[in-house]
Protein backbone atom coordinates (compact mmCIF):
# COMPACT_ATOMS: atom_id res chain seq x y z
CA UNK A 1 0.00 0.00 0.00
CA UNK A 2 1.93 3.38 -1.39
CA UNK A 3 0.62 6.56 0.14
CA UNK A 4 1.81 10.11 -0.40
CA UNK A 5 1.67 12.28 2.21
CA UNK A 6 1.14 16.09 2.68
CA UNK A 7 1.96 18.21 5.41
CA UNK A 8 1.23 22.23 5.41
CA UNK A 9 0.24 22.71 8.69
CA UNK A 10 2.69 25.13 10.29
CA UNK A 11 6.43 26.57 8.87
CA UNK A 12 7.58 23.45 7.01
CA UNK A 13 5.97 22.37 3.49
CA UNK A 14 6.32 18.20 3.15
CA UNK A 15 5.58 15.88 1.41
CA UNK A 16 6.40 11.41 1.28
CA UNK A 17 5.60 8.56 0.57
CA UNK A 18 5.55 5.53 2.56
CA UNK A 19 4.72 2.04 1.83
CA UNK A 20 3.18 -0.60 4.40
CA UNK A 21 3.10 -3.97 3.62
CA UNK A 22 0.03 -6.47 4.97
CA UNK A 23 2.07 -7.43 7.56
CA UNK A 24 1.97 -3.67 9.10
CA UNK A 25 5.63 -3.12 8.40
CA UNK A 26 6.41 0.24 7.03
CA UNK A 27 8.60 1.66 4.40
CA UNK A 28 9.79 5.16 3.30
CA UNK A 29 9.89 5.92 0.28
CA UNK A 30 10.82 9.21 0.02
CA UNK A 31 10.81 12.46 2.65
CA UNK A 32 10.75 15.89 1.49
CA UNK A 33 11.06 18.67 3.72
CA UNK A 34 11.86 22.43 3.41
CA UNK A 35 11.30 24.30 6.28
CA UNK A 36 10.82 28.54 6.31
CA UNK A 37 12.47 28.78 9.24
CA UNK A 38 14.40 31.38 8.00
CA UNK A 39 11.43 33.38 6.43
CA UNK A 40 10.60 34.00 10.22
CA UNK A 41 13.28 33.73 12.05
CA UNK A 42 13.45 37.56 12.12
CA UNK A 43 10.01 37.67 13.57
CA UNK A 44 10.64 35.43 16.75
CA UNK A 45 7.82 32.94 15.50
CA UNK A 46 5.34 31.70 12.44
CA UNK A 47 3.73 34.38 10.47
CA UNK A 48 0.58 32.96 9.59
CA UNK A 49 0.47 34.98 6.42
CA UNK A 50 4.00 34.47 4.78
CA UNK A 51 3.62 30.78 5.82
CA UNK A 52 0.60 30.08 3.83
CA UNK A 53 2.22 32.04 0.90
CA UNK A 54 5.28 30.26 1.21
CA UNK A 55 3.45 26.81 0.98
CA UNK A 56 1.13 27.78 -2.21
CA UNK A 57 5.00 29.18 -4.06
CA UNK A 58 6.83 25.63 -2.44
CA UNK A 59 4.61 22.45 -2.52
CA UNK A 60 4.17 21.68 -6.12
CA UNK A 61 8.25 21.54 -6.22
CA UNK A 62 7.64 19.58 -3.04
CA UNK A 63 5.73 17.09 -4.16
CA UNK A 64 7.14 16.43 -7.14
CA UNK A 65 10.58 15.77 -5.80
CA UNK A 66 8.86 13.37 -2.92
CA UNK A 67 7.39 11.01 -5.77
CA UNK A 68 10.70 11.29 -8.00
CA UNK A 69 12.44 10.06 -5.37
CA UNK A 70 9.77 7.49 -4.68
CA UNK A 71 10.31 6.38 -8.56
CA UNK A 72 6.53 6.51 -8.27
CA UNK A 73 3.33 8.56 -10.51
CA UNK A 74 0.18 9.59 -9.42
CA UNK A 75 -0.92 6.34 -10.86
CA UNK A 76 0.96 3.91 -8.64
CA UNK A 77 -0.05 5.33 -5.16
CA UNK A 78 -3.10 3.95 -3.53
CA UNK A 79 -4.23 6.90 -1.80
CA UNK A 80 -3.18 11.06 -0.98
CA UNK A 81 -3.29 12.04 2.58
CA UNK A 82 -3.00 15.48 3.75
CA UNK A 83 -2.77 17.34 7.36
CA UNK A 84 -6.61 18.62 7.69
CA UNK A 85 -5.63 20.64 11.04
CA UNK A 86 -5.02 21.49 13.57
CA UNK A 87 -3.12 24.36 12.48
CA UNK A 88 -2.81 27.78 10.86
CA UNK A 89 -5.50 27.75 8.53
CA UNK A 90 -3.81 29.02 5.36
CA UNK A 91 -1.68 26.30 5.32
CA UNK A 92 -3.89 23.65 6.31
CA UNK A 93 -6.22 24.56 3.28
CA UNK A 94 -3.47 24.75 0.62
CA UNK A 95 -1.92 21.56 1.63
CA UNK A 96 -5.57 19.90 1.65
CA UNK A 97 -6.60 21.38 -1.50
CA UNK A 98 -3.77 20.32 -3.07
CA UNK A 99 -3.89 16.42 -2.20
CA UNK A 100 -7.86 17.07 -2.89
CA UNK A 101 -6.69 17.90 -7.02
CA UNK A 102 -4.67 14.93 -6.74
CA UNK A 103 -7.02 13.07 -5.85
CA UNK A 104 -9.59 13.69 -7.68
CA UNK A 105 -7.31 13.82 -11.20
CA UNK A 106 -5.50 10.34 -10.06
CA UNK A 107 -9.08 8.87 -8.95
CA UNK A 108 -7.19 7.94 -5.71
CA UNK A 109 -8.91 8.13 -1.65
CA UNK A 110 -8.20 10.95 0.11
CA UNK A 111 -7.34 10.57 3.54
CA UNK A 112 -7.73 13.73 5.98
CA UNK A 113 -5.43 13.69 9.00
CA UNK A 114 -5.04 14.95 11.69
CA UNK A 115 -1.65 16.33 12.40
CA UNK A 116 -1.66 15.21 16.13
CA UNK A 117 -2.88 11.45 15.16
CA UNK A 118 0.17 11.38 12.84
CA UNK A 119 2.76 12.56 15.51
CA UNK A 120 0.87 9.60 17.85
CA UNK A 121 1.13 6.73 14.84
CA UNK A 122 5.05 7.24 14.18
CA UNK A 123 6.28 4.73 16.37
CA UNK A 124 4.32 2.11 14.59
CA UNK A 125 5.79 3.09 11.43
CA UNK A 126 9.69 3.42 13.27
CA UNK A 127 9.77 1.08 16.16
CA UNK A 128 6.61 -1.61 15.30
CA UNK A 129 5.17 -0.12 19.00
CA UNK A 130 1.83 -2.55 19.06
CA UNK A 131 -1.70 -1.31 20.75
CA UNK A 132 -2.77 0.25 23.37
CA UNK A 133 0.32 2.70 24.19
CA UNK A 134 0.73 5.75 26.32
CA UNK A 135 2.24 8.71 23.95
CA UNK A 136 3.39 12.04 25.47
CA UNK A 137 2.95 14.35 22.39
CA UNK A 138 5.10 17.79 23.32
CA UNK A 139 5.09 19.97 20.40
CA UNK A 140 5.27 23.85 19.68
CA UNK A 141 1.47 23.84 20.06
CA UNK A 142 0.03 20.58 21.86
CA UNK A 143 0.92 19.04 25.32
CA UNK A 144 -0.76 15.86 26.14
CA UNK A 145 -0.67 12.67 27.52
CA UNK A 146 -2.64 10.56 25.00
CA UNK A 147 -3.85 6.57 25.73
CA UNK A 148 -3.47 5.41 21.93
CA UNK A 149 -5.90 2.45 22.25
CA UNK A 150 -5.93 1.90 18.36
CA UNK A 151 -6.21 3.87 15.12
CA UNK A 152 -8.17 6.44 15.57
CA UNK A 153 -8.86 5.48 19.44
CA UNK A 154 -7.45 7.87 21.52
CA UNK A 155 -7.77 8.94 25.33
CA UNK A 156 -6.49 12.25 26.50
CA UNK A 157 -4.94 11.84 30.44
CA UNK A 158 -3.57 14.74 31.14
CA UNK A 159 -2.81 18.18 29.35
CA UNK A 160 -1.10 21.49 29.66
CA UNK A 161 -3.81 24.43 31.30
CA UNK A 162 -1.65 27.22 29.80
CA UNK A 163 1.29 27.05 27.13
CA UNK A 164 2.31 24.03 25.27
CA UNK A 165 5.88 22.94 26.16
CA UNK A 166 7.67 23.86 23.12
CA UNK A 167 6.28 27.55 23.37
CA UNK A 168 7.40 27.48 26.71
CA UNK A 169 10.77 26.89 25.45
CA UNK A 170 10.42 29.33 22.37
CA UNK A 171 9.05 32.13 25.33
CA UNK A 172 11.95 31.41 26.99
CA UNK A 173 14.86 31.68 24.37
CA UNK A 174 13.53 35.11 23.12
CA UNK A 175 13.52 36.39 26.32
CA UNK A 176 17.20 35.57 27.07
CA UNK A 177 17.99 36.94 23.36
CA UNK A 178 18.28 33.60 22.19
CA UNK A 179 17.22 32.54 18.67
CA UNK A 180 14.38 30.92 17.03
CA UNK A 181 13.18 27.86 17.29
CA UNK A 182 13.98 28.15 21.17
CA UNK A 183 14.04 24.78 21.88
CA UNK A 184 17.46 24.02 20.06
CA UNK A 185 18.88 27.17 21.56
CA UNK A 186 17.92 26.81 24.86
CA UNK A 187 19.35 22.87 24.97
CA UNK A 188 22.78 23.91 23.27
CA UNK A 189 23.11 27.09 26.12
CA UNK A 190 22.00 24.64 28.63
CA UNK A 191 25.25 22.04 28.09
CA UNK A 192 27.35 24.65 29.02
CA UNK A 193 25.52 26.17 31.80
CA UNK A 194 24.71 25.20 36.14
CA UNK A 195 20.92 24.31 36.34
CA UNK A 196 20.98 24.65 39.69
CA UNK A 197 22.01 28.18 39.99
CA UNK A 198 18.30 29.55 40.01
CA UNK A 199 15.26 27.45 41.98
CA UNK A 200 12.65 28.05 39.31
CA UNK A 201 9.31 26.61 40.45
CA UNK A 202 8.15 23.29 39.16
CA UNK A 203 4.48 24.12 39.10
CA UNK A 204 1.71 21.58 39.79
CA UNK A 205 3.95 18.28 40.79
CA UNK A 206 1.47 17.83 44.18
CA UNK A 207 -1.66 17.25 41.68
CA UNK A 208 -2.14 13.39 40.75
CA UNK A 209 -3.42 14.55 37.50
CA UNK A 210 -0.96 14.14 34.48
CA UNK A 211 -1.49 18.20 33.83
CA UNK A 212 1.16 20.44 33.05
CA UNK A 213 1.24 24.39 33.78
CA UNK A 214 4.19 26.53 32.58
CA UNK A 215 3.19 29.93 32.79
CA UNK A 216 4.58 30.29 36.47
CA UNK A 217 7.70 29.02 35.72
CA UNK A 218 7.57 31.76 32.25
CA UNK A 219 6.89 34.15 34.73
CA UNK A 220 9.90 32.77 37.53
CA UNK A 221 12.50 32.94 34.58
CA UNK A 222 11.51 36.38 33.05
CA UNK A 223 11.78 37.67 37.63
CA UNK A 224 15.54 35.89 37.51
CA UNK A 225 16.47 37.30 34.92
CA UNK A 226 15.79 40.59 35.21
CA UNK A 227 17.13 40.85 39.15
CA UNK A 228 20.78 40.35 37.33
CA UNK A 229 20.61 42.00 34.12
CA UNK A 230 22.73 42.59 32.37
CA UNK A 231 23.18 39.24 31.56
CA UNK A 232 26.52 38.07 30.56
CA UNK A 233 26.67 34.63 28.35
CA UNK A 234 27.27 32.96 31.33
CA UNK A 235 24.02 34.19 33.01
CA UNK A 236 22.33 33.24 30.25
CA UNK A 237 24.01 29.78 29.65
CA UNK A 238 22.85 29.20 33.52
CA UNK A 239 19.44 30.52 33.26
CA UNK A 240 18.66 28.42 30.35
CA UNK A 241 20.06 25.40 31.76
CA UNK A 242 17.78 26.19 35.04
CA UNK A 243 14.76 26.50 33.14
CA UNK A 244 15.66 22.79 31.28
CA UNK A 245 16.16 21.53 34.58
CA UNK A 246 13.18 22.80 35.56
CA UNK A 247 11.00 21.51 32.59
CA UNK A 248 12.91 17.89 32.91
CA UNK A 249 11.90 17.50 36.26
CA UNK A 250 8.59 18.69 35.88
CA UNK A 251 7.83 16.46 32.60
CA UNK A 252 9.68 13.39 34.60
CA UNK A 253 7.06 13.86 37.40
CA UNK A 254 3.91 14.10 35.11
CA UNK A 255 5.30 11.08 33.23
CA UNK A 256 5.55 9.06 36.29
CA UNK A 257 2.11 9.82 37.37
CA UNK A 258 0.26 9.24 33.23
CA UNK A 259 2.05 5.53 33.46
CA UNK A 260 0.92 5.33 36.98
CA UNK A 261 -2.75 5.81 35.19
CA UNK A 262 -2.40 3.98 32.22
CA UNK A 263 -1.13 0.66 33.68
CA UNK A 264 -4.02 0.85 36.33
CA UNK A 265 -6.06 1.22 32.82
CA UNK A 266 -4.90 -1.42 31.41
CA UNK A 267 -3.63 -4.35 33.96
CA UNK A 268 -3.63 -7.37 31.52
CA UNK A 269 -0.78 -5.59 29.11
CA UNK A 270 2.23 -7.24 29.94
CA UNK A 271 4.54 -5.02 27.71
CA UNK A 272 3.95 -1.27 28.94
CA UNK A 273 5.37 1.19 26.18
CA UNK A 274 5.85 4.95 26.65
CA UNK A 275 6.47 6.62 22.98
CA UNK A 276 7.46 10.36 22.86
CA UNK A 277 6.95 12.32 20.04
CA UNK A 278 6.60 16.13 18.74
CA UNK A 279 9.43 18.87 18.14
CA UNK A 280 10.51 18.70 21.70
CA UNK A 281 11.11 14.79 21.83
CA UNK A 282 14.12 16.00 20.44
CA UNK A 283 15.67 17.26 23.38
CA UNK A 284 18.32 14.63 24.86
CA UNK A 285 17.81 15.84 28.69
CA UNK A 286 13.99 14.89 28.55
CA UNK A 287 14.74 12.14 26.66
CA UNK A 288 17.27 10.58 29.01
CA UNK A 289 15.40 11.40 31.96
CA UNK A 290 12.30 9.50 30.68
CA UNK A 291 14.38 5.92 29.83
CA UNK A 292 15.31 6.48 33.61
CA UNK A 293 11.30 7.17 34.82
CA UNK A 294 10.02 4.96 32.18
CA UNK A 295 12.00 1.74 33.23
CA UNK A 296 11.42 2.86 36.89
CA UNK A 297 7.20 2.38 36.03
CA UNK A 298 7.74 -0.82 33.81
CA UNK A 299 7.45 0.89 30.84
CA UNK A 300 10.01 1.14 27.70
CA UNK A 301 10.86 4.65 26.24
CA UNK A 302 10.43 4.55 22.70
CA UNK A 303 11.75 7.49 20.94
CA UNK A 304 11.32 8.50 17.37
CA UNK A 305 14.13 9.57 15.27
CA UNK A 306 14.08 13.43 15.91
CA UNK A 307 13.71 14.46 12.28
CA UNK A 308 10.47 12.05 12.73
CA UNK A 309 9.61 13.95 15.76
CA UNK A 310 9.20 17.05 14.20
CA UNK A 311 6.88 18.00 11.78
CA UNK A 312 7.22 16.44 8.64
CA UNK A 313 5.03 14.90 5.84
CA UNK A 314 5.59 10.56 6.93
CA UNK A 315 4.28 10.94 9.81
CA UNK A 316 0.98 12.34 7.44
CA UNK A 317 1.47 9.34 5.10
CA UNK A 318 1.83 6.62 7.55
CA UNK A 319 -1.51 8.03 9.29
CA UNK A 320 -3.12 7.23 5.96
CA UNK A 321 -1.61 4.16 5.64
CA UNK A 322 -2.94 3.03 8.53
CA UNK A 323 -6.28 4.16 8.04
CA UNK A 324 -6.33 2.97 4.59
CA UNK A 325 -5.34 -0.91 6.27
CA UNK A 326 -8.70 -0.45 7.84
CA UNK A 327 -10.59 0.97 5.17
CA UNK A 328 -10.87 4.40 6.03
CA UNK A 329 -11.29 7.53 4.21
CA UNK A 330 -12.48 10.37 3.58
CA UNK A 331 -14.96 12.36 1.41
CA UNK A 332 -13.33 15.39 -1.25
CA UNK A 333 -14.75 17.96 0.59
CA UNK A 334 -13.31 16.99 4.04
CA UNK A 335 -13.57 20.96 6.05
CA UNK A 336 -9.58 21.91 7.06
CA UNK A 337 -9.91 22.47 10.92
CA UNK A 338 -7.55 25.09 12.95
CA UNK A 339 -8.80 23.17 15.93
CA UNK A 340 -8.94 19.44 16.34
CA UNK A 341 -8.69 17.87 19.18
CA UNK A 342 -7.16 14.09 19.03
CA UNK A 343 -9.61 12.48 21.50
CA UNK A 344 -12.37 13.76 19.05
CA UNK A 345 -11.56 11.01 16.86
CA UNK A 346 -11.97 8.57 19.86
CA UNK A 347 -14.69 6.09 18.74
CA UNK A 348 -17.63 6.56 21.20
CA UNK A 349 -16.74 4.09 23.80
CA UNK A 350 -19.86 2.18 26.10
CA UNK A 351 -20.95 4.36 28.80
CA UNK A 352 -18.19 7.21 27.60
CA UNK A 353 -21.00 9.22 27.45
CA UNK A 354 -19.72 10.66 23.90
CA UNK A 355 -22.68 12.06 21.89
CA UNK A 356 -22.48 10.91 18.26
CA UNK A 357 -20.95 8.70 16.07
CA UNK A 358 -17.94 8.75 13.64
CA UNK A 359 -17.01 6.45 11.30
O1 LIG B 1 6.32 19.25 16.49
P1 LIG B 1 6.96 20.52 16.07
O2 LIG B 1 8.06 20.45 15.04
O3 LIG B 1 5.91 21.54 15.54
C1 LIG B 1 4.66 21.70 16.13
O4 LIG B 1 4.58 22.55 17.05
O5 LIG B 1 3.71 21.00 15.70
O6 LIG B 1 7.53 21.22 17.40
C2 LIG B 1 8.19 22.47 17.36
C3 LIG B 1 8.53 22.86 18.78
C4 LIG B 1 9.12 24.26 18.91
O7 LIG B 1 8.44 24.94 19.95
C5 LIG B 1 10.58 24.02 19.26
O8 LIG B 1 11.15 25.03 20.04
C6 LIG B 1 10.49 22.72 20.01
O9 LIG B 1 9.52 21.96 19.34
N1 LIG B 1 11.78 22.01 20.00
C7 LIG B 1 12.52 21.74 21.10
C8 LIG B 1 13.72 21.12 20.64
N2 LIG B 1 13.66 21.03 19.28
C9 LIG B 1 12.47 21.58 18.91
N3 LIG B 1 12.28 21.96 22.40
C10 LIG B 1 13.22 21.56 23.28
N4 LIG B 1 14.39 21.00 22.93
C11 LIG B 1 14.69 20.76 21.63
N5 LIG B 1 15.85 20.20 21.28
ZN1 LIG C 1 3.68 18.89 15.07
Amino acid sequence: MKVLGIETSCDETAAAVVIRAPDGAGHIASDVILSQVDAHAVFGGVVPEIAARAHVEALDRVIAAAMRDARLGFGDIDAVAATAGPGLIGGVIVGLTTAKAIALAAGKPLIAINHLEGHALTARLTDRVSFPFLLLLVSGGHTQFVAVEGVAEYRRLGSTIDDALGEAFDKAAKLLGLGYPGGPEIEKAAIRGNGKRFALPRPLLDRPEPDFSLSGLKTALRLAAEKIAPLSTGDVDDLAASFQAAVTDMVADRAAKAMALFAGQHPDVAKRTLVIAGGVAANRAIRERLVTVASKEGFTLVAPPARLCADNAVMIAWAGAERLALGMSDPLDAAARPRWPLDELARPMLGSGAKGTKA
